[in-house]
Formats: C-alpha cells, sequence, structure tokens
C-alpha cells in the first residue's frame, strides 16, 4: 500500500512529526513517500492509497502561500475510494486558531471525496515522547482502517 505524506514546516516541528510518521508507516509495511509541500504536487495523492497532510498553522489560521497553493491543487482532485489523514503542530496560545490549518485540510480530503483514516493529531509546538507515541499510534490506526 502507498502512502503519500506532504509536510509543511518552517521550524522544523511538522517535519519532525512527518520524519517519526514515515518511519512508522514504513514499519508496518506501507511504502512511503514524504514530501515537503514547497516541492509537492497535489497529483500525487492519485497514485497514494493513504493520502496525509502534516501543516503548520500560521497567522491566525490564514494560510501561507505555499499552503494555498497546494489547498488549490488539491481541492480539484477526486479522491474517491482513498483514505486520508491529517496532523500538525501548531501553539494552543492562539486559541480558537489552533492548528486550524489542520482542520482546514480534513475538511478538504472530505471534499474530494477521500475516507478518514485515523483521527487527527494535534500537537504543541516540538516533538516530545508523548507526541511520538500518539503519532505512531495514529499510524497503527492508519494501517487498522485498511483492514476493516
Ligand atoms: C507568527 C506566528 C503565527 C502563528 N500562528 C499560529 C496559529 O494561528 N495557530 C497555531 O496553532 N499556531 C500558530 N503558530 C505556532 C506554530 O504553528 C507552531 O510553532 C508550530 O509548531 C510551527 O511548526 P513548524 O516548526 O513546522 O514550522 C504561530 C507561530 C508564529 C511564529
Amino acid at each position: 500500500m502507498k502512502a503519500q505524506i506532504v509536510f509543511a514546516s518552517m521550524t522544523g516541528n511538522n517535519e519532525d512529526m512527518a520524519e517519526i510518521l514515515s518511519e512508522e508507516l514504513t514499519t508496518l509495511g506501507f511504502d512511503v513517500t514524504n514530501t515537503d509541500v514547497s516541492f509537492a504536487d497535489a497529483t500525487s495523492y492519485l497514485d497514494a492509497d493513504l493520502c496525509i497532510m502534516v501543516t503548520y498553522t500560521y497567522g491566525e489560521g490564514i494560510f501561507t502561500d505555499e499552503l494555498d497553493d497546494f489547498y488549490e491543487q488539491l481541492i480539484q482532485l477526486d479522491l474517491s475510494g482513498k483514505k486520508f489523514a491529517v496532523m500538525g503542530s501548531g501553539d494552543k496560545i492562539y486559541k480558537e486558531h489552533y492548528c486550524e490549518n489542520v482542520d482546514d485540510f480534513k475538511k478538504a480530503f472530505e471534499k474530494c471525496g477521500a475516507t478518514q483514516a485515523a483521527n487527527p493529531v494535534k500537537i504543541e509546538n516540538a516533538v516530545d515522547d508523548h507526541d511520538v507515541i500518539l503519532i505512531e499510534n495514529a499510524a497503527k490506526e492508519m494501517l487498522a482502517a485498511f483492514k476493516k
């Protein structure tokens, strides 16, 4: 099974999340591609069984230019029959905007017709030991979604 992860990260926290997720999914038997959003084309999801977005949120939920371009490509796609998952790092200091872009991409995947494979994972800032467990458990949930 192919998993395509796209991550958006400025200071490395979401890149770390994507890397941990990539390693765990590989251990679980997925053929994983992990791509920085700056170099990603949303059509790469068309070749995947599992479509994943790991994203920051900056500017109180407003998309950065990179996210905006990627989102506009994504919402054109028909991803019906595929599964998706979203996760990201934000900061609760931003209150109602905490990890808002994670929710934006969840809605986008749903609009594209994909089915959620695991509950979204939201963490605060840098990845700690507890977060690693959350990410690894989410990966196991993703695998389980294919066995239903
Ligand atoms: C100017 C600025 C705006 C931010 N806005 C938000 C926000 O709206 N919501 C949120 O959850 N986090 C916000 N953050 C926190 C970052 O999303 C958080 O530090 C995240 O871990 C950064 O991910 P990265 O290291 O992958 O770039 C903001 C941070 C900065 C510096």
